[in-house]
């Protein structure tokens, strides 16, 4: 295809928040032309998790060659683009500043519209990549490496806090508790599969509720419940099983999760709940949500595995929305570390 086809939206998403170099094109809010996903995984995995600024130099080297894999895999060129969308928070300041300059760069050059997308809003809409029946309001459980966050959305780009972590994020202590007990980077998937082999009601790890109605998250001290457990076994020169280590932590994770989540539905009376972030691949928890749900009648909606995790497709998305309600950034955009959204006064 050459030159603009004016019926058509064609937008070019870019993810470089964290590990992932990603980019998308996305025709029509529904049609995903490509998919390009280059993932440092293996050169932080010697380290136990990513390294700032290893990952920025591997985004500029990534960043040209992925977004032409994508433009050339959906057979599109610059001129055919209706606009570039790129996450500019939040994130790693080097990792995004590589996103953001080149995403400008390119929509400046091509003289079309640029995008800045709330990388948690984008998790969000991963959900949309599937589903294109979704009726607002809708509950966000956007549980990742880096957040935990229970949100509101009431409508495209109307979105409110209900809970968030105070400390570790959910994917975080599930990745801190894998490395101790040896499972590699990153650990939130070894804690599933290890978990198979364990027994989830082995060690009973507290539940950290905070105050009766309070919908946020605490899960640095479930954390170093499990490693004062490990450590006190080890002084005792007891050997612990690591599946269940593993498999009781991931129970007490989950357990955290579902009954925030439950409250929150309870509270805002929703009738869907949408599942997102990295950790929203986990088996237990979607297991786990579904049955409490399908008895309340609420629908549980999640994106495949692969949309989970960081992606160029869920930013294309987000930014087909911000698209049709013309809701552009300036030349000036720049990279916003702690980007969030505002909290819900109770
Ligand atoms: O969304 P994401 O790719 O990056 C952030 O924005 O943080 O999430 C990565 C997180 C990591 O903590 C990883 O351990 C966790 O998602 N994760 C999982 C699973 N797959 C990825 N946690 C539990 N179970 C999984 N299957
Ligand atoms: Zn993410």
């Amino acid at each position: 295809m050459t030159g603009k086809q004016k019926s058509k939206v064609i937008i070019l998403g870019i993810e470089t928040s964290c590990d992932e170099t990603s980019a998308a094109v996305l025709a029509n809010g529904e049609d995903l032309r490509s998919h390009v996903i280059s993932s440092q995984i293996s050169t932080h995995q010697k380290y136990g998790g990513v390294v700032p600024e290893i990952a920025s130099r591997e985004h500029s080297i990534h960043f040209r060659p992925v977004v032409q894999q994508a433009l050339d895999e959906a057979k599109v060129t610059f001129q055919d683009l209706s606009a570039i969308a790129v996450t500019y928070g939040p994130g790693l300041v080097g990792s995004l500043l590589v996103g953001v300059s080149g995403a400008k760069a390119m929509a400046y050059a091509s003289k079309i519209p640029l995008i800045g997308i709330n990388h948690l809003e984008a998790h969000i809409y991963a959900n949309f990549i599937q589903h294109k029946d979704l009726q607002f309001p809708l509950l966000a459980l956007l549980v990742s490496g880096g957040h935990t966050h229970l949100i509101l959305f009431e409508g495209h780009g109307k979105y409110e806090v209900l809970g968030y972590t105070r400390d570790d994020a959910a994917g975080e202590a599930l990745d801190k508790v894998a490395r101790t007990l040896g499972l590699g980077y990153p650990g939130g998937p070894q804690i599933q599969r290890v978990s198979q082999e364990g027994n989830p009601q082995a060690f009973k790890f507290p539940r950290a509720m905070l105050e009766a109605d309070s919908l946020d998250f605490s899960f640095s001290g479930m954390k170093s419940a499990v490693l004062n457990t490990l450590n006190s076994a080890r002084m005792r020169g007891e050997v612990l099983s690591v599946p269940d280590i593993a498999a009781s932590f991931q129970e007490a994770v989950v357990d955290v999760l579902v009954r925030k989540t439950l409250m929150a539905i309870k509270r805002t009376g929703v009738k869907t709940l949408l599942l997102a972030g990295g950790v929203a691949a986990n088996k237990l928890l979607r297991e786990t949500l579904e049955m409490s749900l399908v008895r309340l009648g609420i629908r549980l909606v999640y994106p495949e595995p692969i949309y989970c995790t960081d992606n160029g497709a869920m930013i294309a998305t987000a930014g087909y929305y911000h698209y049709l309600e013309g809701n552009f950034a300036p030349w000036t955009l720049n990279a916003v570390p702690g980007l969030s959204f505002p909290r819900r006064k109770n």
